[in-house]
């Protein structure tokens, strides 16, 4: 496994293997890898012949206030990490690499689609990470890139980049992979105090209920929502910022669950913003 941390080098190093290589998986992350990551790069290495890991904490997504700053670096662990799930290159580039001195082009999608759930309380971020994966998008010219369905949203706005601006990439979403206790793997786990980490679990037990209540026969958005506020609330020191339900490929609301219905949230437990989903298919 080679690491790479220029644009010029990584293009060189992919024209050579892929003269070999027939497939190229790209994995983008923002480093301070979990298994979540790492359940992305085995993907891609069973399904592609080579293995591209990009590791960029990409500025452009946070908000003024957010975690930018202390978001949690570590690139010898990430590359070990990486390179035990079967990456072929690392490419981690410095902020000046991607956003050289006088860049000044950024991709949006527009619509409700960026305007809602985590959009709605992060304006900005969509435009951030639409940004930079069509800069990796054209740098790897992947045939296949690999994204966590945890983060639902950023998956449905990638698809609709990849449509929209003919990128001839396919993309994979795969599993949220989880704690033994439910709790979804992030790397902002890390902020999470002993309690509030026992508190935590509270996210997906509430997802899971409704699951429950879903395969049970409810079919009101307004009563599953009403519910897992409810639940997680039961917990004082949590800040839910949205609960919703809504059509997991349009991102639209929905007033009956039926079809493919996401039912996605984010809570605050401390410094942490933590998000969370379901996805499922109901007759
Ligand atoms: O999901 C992430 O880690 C980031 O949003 C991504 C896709 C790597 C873009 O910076």
């Amino acid at each position: 496994m080679i690491i790479l941390d220029k644009v010029i080098e990584v293009r060189k190093e992919i024209k050579t293997a892929s003269k070999n290589a027939k497939t190229i998986g790209l994995v983008p992350t923002m480093g301070f890898l979990h298994d979540g990551h790492l359940s992305l790069i085995k993907r891609a290495r069973e399904e592609n012949d080579l293995v591209v890991v990009s590791i960029f904490v990409n500025p452009t997504q946070f908000g003024p206030g957010e975690d930018l700053e202390s978001y949690p670096r570590n690139l010898e662990r990430d590359s070990s990490l990486a390179e035990s799930a079967g990456a072929d290159i690392i490419f981690a580039p410095s902020v000046e690499e991607i956003y050289p001195n006088g860049y000044n082009t950024y991709v949006e999608v527009e619509g409700e689609m960026t305007k809602k759930l985590c959009g709605a309380s992060r304006p900005g971020h969509f435009k951030g990470v639409a940004t930079v994966v069509s800069k990796l998008f054209n740098i790897i010219a992947p045939d296949r890139a690999y994204f966590g369905q945890k983060d639902a949203q950023q998956v449905a706005v990638i698809e609709q980049i990849v449509r929209d601006l003919n990128f001839d990439i396919e993309i994979v979403s795969c599993p949220i992979v989880r704690e033994k206790d439910g709790l979804a793997m992030s790397s902002r786990n890390i902020y999470l105090n002993e309690d509030e980490r026992k508190d935590a679990v509270i996210l997906s037990q509430s997802l899971f209920e409704a699951e429950k209540m879903i395969k049970n026969g409810e079919r009101d958005p307004l009563k599953l929502k009403e519910f897992i506020i409810k639940n997680i609330n039961t917990k004082p020191n949590v800040e839910i910022d949205y609960v919703e339900i809504v059509n997991s490929k349009t991102l639209e609301d929905v007033k009956e669950i039926k079809g493919d219905v996401l039912i996605a949230l984010a809570v605050k437990i401390g410094r942490a913003r933590l998000i969370d989903n379901i996805c499922m298919e109901v007759q």
